[in-house]
């Protein structure tokens, strides 16, 4: 069941946005090589439950999978071919030439934020520069459909034209999702899909929309050995990007926008 929000309860949304936001700011203005992926987790960490938050995805189970070992952290940061859900370690350092996507998700007033950026340390290569650029875009593309009279999967078909007209390819196994209250609402987000289909977008629906796109030819991502961390298949990398917004007429309300003003999203 997909739920409006009232105004009220996107009040409520805003500010978790707002903590996510300002956690991914930090974070971007603080990720150097020779950090630990343990060390960008224990910030955000601080920061959140310093402003009487508490962070999403720790001891997180998916309803669909309740087997699952509870996600152990407050960040998922993914490396290069990680595309979702890397747990960070104190062993694992991030280098200059590497991507790193960074997703957190903040609790704070009964409902959820959740939001992700890839963050390019140093000089890479000029192709992977072009993943991420392309990715962001995509999500900005995405978004630009989500108001009223739409339908969802014009957001899914804006954000695979975009990622497909460079000839990268979309993880498909992973969505996007609604949330609120929850973290994973219904409806999933898919990142392709066809134009004119799917449910009618309505006034207060509030969604995460979470492009994940790959440089080689992998449209899906694979977890091994039964953990946490999903990578493509062939091994490229992968960029991630993601908002919480509400569906509005006229314009979609990005809650989790960074500060900085360097960003257009
Ligand atoms: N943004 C991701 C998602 O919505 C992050 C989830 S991490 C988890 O699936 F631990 F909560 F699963
Ligand atoms: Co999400």
């Amino acid at each position: 069941m997909i739920t409006i929000k009232s105004e009220r309860e996107i009040d409520l949304m805003r500010e978790s946005g707002a903590l996510v936001a300002m956690v991914l700011d930090m974070l971007q203005l603080e990720i150097k090589p020779g950090m630990t992926t343990k060390q960008l987790d224990s910030m955000a960490e601080e920061f959140i439950r310093d402003h009487h938050s508490v962070p999403s995805f720790l001891n997180y189970v998916p309803k669909s999978d309740p087997g699952v070992t509870p996600y152990p952290a407050t960040l998922c940061v993914s490396i290069n071919e990680e595309v979702v859900h890397g747990v960070p370690s104190a062993k694992r350092i991030v280098n200059e030439g590497d991507i790193v996507s960074i997703d957190c998700g903040v609790y704070k007033g009964g409902y959820h934020g959740d939001a992700a950026r890839t963050f390019v340390l140093g000089v890479i290569d000029e192709k992977v520069q072009k993943l991420v650029d392309a990715t962001e875009e995509s999500l900005a593309r995405g978004i630009a459909m989500a108001v009223v009279g739409n339908r969802l999967h014009d957001i899914s078909s804006a954000i695979e034209d975009y990622a497909r007209s460079f000839g990268f390819s979309v993880i498909e196994n992973m969505v996007g999702h609604g949330i609120g209250s929850e973290l994973h609402e219904d409806p999933a987000v898919p990142n392709y899909g066809r134009k004119n289909t799917g449910v009618r977008l309505r006034e207060g629906m509030t969604l995460a929309i979470e492009p994940m796109i790959a440089l080689g030819k992998s449209r899906k991502a694979v977890s091994r050995r039964g953990g946490w961390v999903a990578v493509t298949e062939d091994g490229k990398p992968a960029a991630h990007f993601e908002h919480t917004i509400v569906v509005r007429s006229g314009k979609a309300e990005i809650l989790t926008g960074t500060f900085l003003g360097i960003k257009h999203i």
